[in-house]
């Protein structure tokens, strides 16, 4: 086996692993628009799960894996928009896990929805904060659409515009609750 197809099957492996978990983080965060006290109450039992230490070092180091394989996978090539929705997903992942870290562990905040709403509560600091969480929605939405659609045949198309769809109306929703929260 090439190193190239060694590294793809350990992204999508760990891309797996941390799909998981990203779905029901986003469908976490879509409550809040719903009903905000839904959101909160998913996240008190989602991290029972996730906060346990050996479940959140699975997921840190899938978070790592993914980063580090994604970024060997778009050095040595890959089809130009898995490269980009990756590339933003990179630096997407680099700051929100960092800022999560830091601000749970660095500075001893309870770092839930409020935290990552704060940065929306006002400018300038909103015309960054919510392209950058809609894009992230979008682009893993899109990004792991168009894995999925390498192995769909002649429906390839579909999945790809399906998942793209999904990525809009979810990162729609959830920056529309955080604004509403903030
Ligand atoms: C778009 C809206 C998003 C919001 C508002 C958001 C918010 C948050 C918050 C508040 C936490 C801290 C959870 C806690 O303290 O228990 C967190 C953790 C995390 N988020 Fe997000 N997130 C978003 C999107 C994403 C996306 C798109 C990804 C992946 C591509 C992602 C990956 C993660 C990871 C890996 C953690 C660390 C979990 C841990 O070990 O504590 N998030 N996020
Ligand atoms: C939330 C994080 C990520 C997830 C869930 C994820 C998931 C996936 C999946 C499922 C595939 C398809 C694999 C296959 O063909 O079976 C893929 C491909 C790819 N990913 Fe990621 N990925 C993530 C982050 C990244 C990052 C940070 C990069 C860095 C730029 C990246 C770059 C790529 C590239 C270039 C491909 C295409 C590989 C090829 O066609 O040869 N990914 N990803």
């Amino acid at each position: 086996m090439s190193p190239q197809s060694a590294i793809l099957l350990l992204h999508r492996g760990t891309g797996a692993v941390l799909a998981a978990f990203i779905c029901l983080h986003l469908v976490n965060h879509v409550l809040l628009a719903i009903d905000p006290a839904l959101a909160f109450g998913f996240m008190d039992r989602f991290r029972q799960v996730y906060r346990q230490p050996a479940v959140e070092a699975v997921l840190l180091l899938a978070v790592l894996l993914q980063l580090l394989g994604g970024a060997a996978l778009a050095r040595r090539g890959g089809a130009l928009p898995a490269r980009i929705s990756g590339y933003y997903l990179l630096f997407f992942l680099l700051v929100h896990v960092t800022a999560v870290l830091w601000g749970r562990l660095g500075m001893g905040l309870d770092t839930d929805i409020r935290f990552a709403a704060a940065g929306l509560r006002s400018w300038p600091s909103i015309a960054f904060f919510a392209p950058y969480y809609f894009l992230a929605v979008l682009a893993v939405c899109f990004h792991v659409g168009l894995g999925v659609s390498r192995h769909a045949g002649a429906r390839a198309r579909t999945v790809t515009l399906a998942a793209g769809t999904v990525g809009l109306l979810m990162g729609t929703a959830i920056v529309g609750g955080m604004l509403a929260l903030a």
